[in-house]
């Protein structure tokens, strides 16, 4: 899979996939991911990005030509099955949006900063808008590691353990239920006695009962949702 990150601020999305299980999918070949700065495609000699709004009022606006410049030059090169802006006006994200993004072969991921970037990218060269959540970050480029860090970790042959992907909270609509470690009696804190009985039936009962109490107490809309598709 190829991930295109388009951003103002580069140094701050390399952090994010120098670690653990993104750095080895990177490292594995499974991922490729190429950061580019937006600012290289700038059409003017002093390299700006962002102008005033027209019509006036606070905050600066990204400029369409040098997004469109590094957009066009990355499509003579690839076919995307998605050109993303990361925006706190866009879909909310969420997991179901994460497998389906997995299963992509090459997506852009547009960071937006200031007020936004001009009306005209999102309605020419964008094909989706996705937000993480109901608030505002300084820029794209945070929301943009977390849809990459979901997304690459559901490839195949990223998790060591392929099926642990599945059993994730939300994967069915219902957060994941309680794990323990060693020691079992922790200062007089007990691991649950089912679960070191070795009955996996009971266990896998005990789990699934655990993870829909937990999903009524603290996120009974997920239930409501139990009928969608994935
Ligand atoms: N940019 C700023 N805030 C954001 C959010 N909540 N989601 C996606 N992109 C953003």
């Amino acid at each position: 899979m190829n991930i295109d990150l388009l951003t103002i601020l580069p140094e701050i999305l390399k952090g994010p996939f120098e670690q653990s299980i993104v750095k080895r999918a990177i490292e594995k070949g499974i991922v490729n991911l190429t950061i580019h700065d937006i600012r290289k495609y700038s059409m003017n000699k002093h390299k700006t990005v962002d102008d005033y709004a027209f019509g006036g009022g606070a905050g600066m606006v990204m400029e369409i030509g040098p997004i469109d410049n590094l957009i066009s030059k990355l499509k003579s090169e690839k076919e995307y099955d998605e050109i993303i802006y990361l925006t706190p006006d866009g879909e909310k994200y969420n997991q179901k949006m994460a497998n389906q993004l997995s299963t992509k072969n090459n997506i852009i991921l547009l960071c937006g900063h200031y007020k936004g970037v001009d009306q005209r990218v999102r309605d020419h060269l964008i094909t989706k808008e996705l937000s993480v959540g109901d608030y505002v970050l300084t820029g794209g480029e945070l929301a943009a590691a977390i849809v990459v860090d979901t997304i690459i970790r559901l490839i195949p042959g990223v998790l060591s353990d392929e099926t642990s992907a599945l059993t994730d909270s939300f994967q069915d609509n219902l957060l994941a239920p309680p794990v323990y470690t060693r020691p079992a009696n922790y200062k007089g804190w007990k691991v649950p006695d089912v679960l070191l009985s070795g009955k996996h039936d009971e266990i896998e009962t005990w789990r699934m009962n655990q993870s829909v109490k937990r999903t009524k107490k603290l996120r009974p809309d997920l239930l409501k949702r139990s009928g969608d598709k994935k």
